[in-house]
């Protein structure tokens, strides 16, 4: 299997064009590759989320939208904007929920002012970053104080049967549906681009030490995904 060496510029140019290749195949992908259970990992993460009527939300790294749409699914009183960088993959965000106010941009320069919102979502995403540690710091900086962060990403399971279980499964099963279906070896970019994604405990250091207390890691699927919490410090009113 070749390895995932893309950083910086160049892994920008690779992402983008990897995403707009196979945006019109992503959703029947998703679904398959996660075998449905996709649906479960972003209600979970809606629902931590605990949208209220009247929060304005930022979905970035939106892709279709799916997360963006299970958000208004459990709270039709909030708002979101959902944001990514690949227009193809927007499109049909709005062909699946017209009324989604969609924007093309990327983590690494986001328009927005300072806490502009009460909380972003960010699933699958974050691995894809072309420059990890400044996309998250301009993440933070748009959530307003007391605001929330909730990321979905994969991750490498330490040990134990499902490990190895699901290790085979990313590394093997996956990139040959991707074959099979969207006729591309995009897929085998999902193991590489885990392996040389920083592991958990090292996501939350990073998530402390740019201003987020409360910060969680709740493993599902053996540690294969991870929901990360956060919330922005709140302001020091003393
Ligand atoms: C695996 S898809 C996830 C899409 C969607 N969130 C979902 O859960 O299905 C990753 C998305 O990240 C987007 N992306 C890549 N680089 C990005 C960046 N620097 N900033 C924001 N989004 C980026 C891609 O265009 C792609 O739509």
């Amino acid at each position: 299997m070749t390895r995932f060496v893309h950083q910086g510029n160049n892994k920008r140019i690779f992402i983008r064009r990897m995403f707009a290749d196979i945006a019109g195949r992503y959703d029947l992908l998703n679904r398959i590759i996660s075998l449905g259970l996709d649906r479960r990992w972003r209600r979970r993460l809606a629902k931590a989320m605990a949208p209220d009527a009247g929060d304005r939300f930022l979905d970035l790294a939106c892709g279709t939208g799916d997360q963006a749409i299970e958000l208004l699914r459990i709270q039709p009183g909030c708002q979101v904007l959902a944001a990514d960088p690949v227009t193809g993959m927007l499109s049909i965000a709005r062909q699946k929920q017209p009324h989604l106010p969609v924007l093309a941009c990327e983590s690494e320069t986001l328009p927005f002012p300072d806490a502009c919102f009460s909380g972003v979502t960010i699933t699958f995403g974050i691995r894809n970053f072309s420059f990890l540690s400044l996309g998250l710091r301009e993440v933070i900086r748009v959530i307003e104080p007391g605001g929330r962060l909730g990321i979905l990403e994969f991750a490498r399971p330490s040990s134990g049967f499902l490990a190895s279980a699901a290790g085979w499964y990313v590394n093997t099963v996956i990139p040959f549906i991707g074959r099979l279906l969207a006729g591309s070896a995009a897929y085998n970019y999902l193991p590489e681009s885990i392996d040389v994604f920083p592991a958990p405990d090292r996501i939350m250091a990073k998530l402390k030490n740019w201003g987020l207390v409360d910060v969680r890691a709740r493993s599902m699927l053996a540690g294969l995904v991870i929901l990360y919490l956060g919330k922005k410090a709140p302001l020091n009113t003393d």
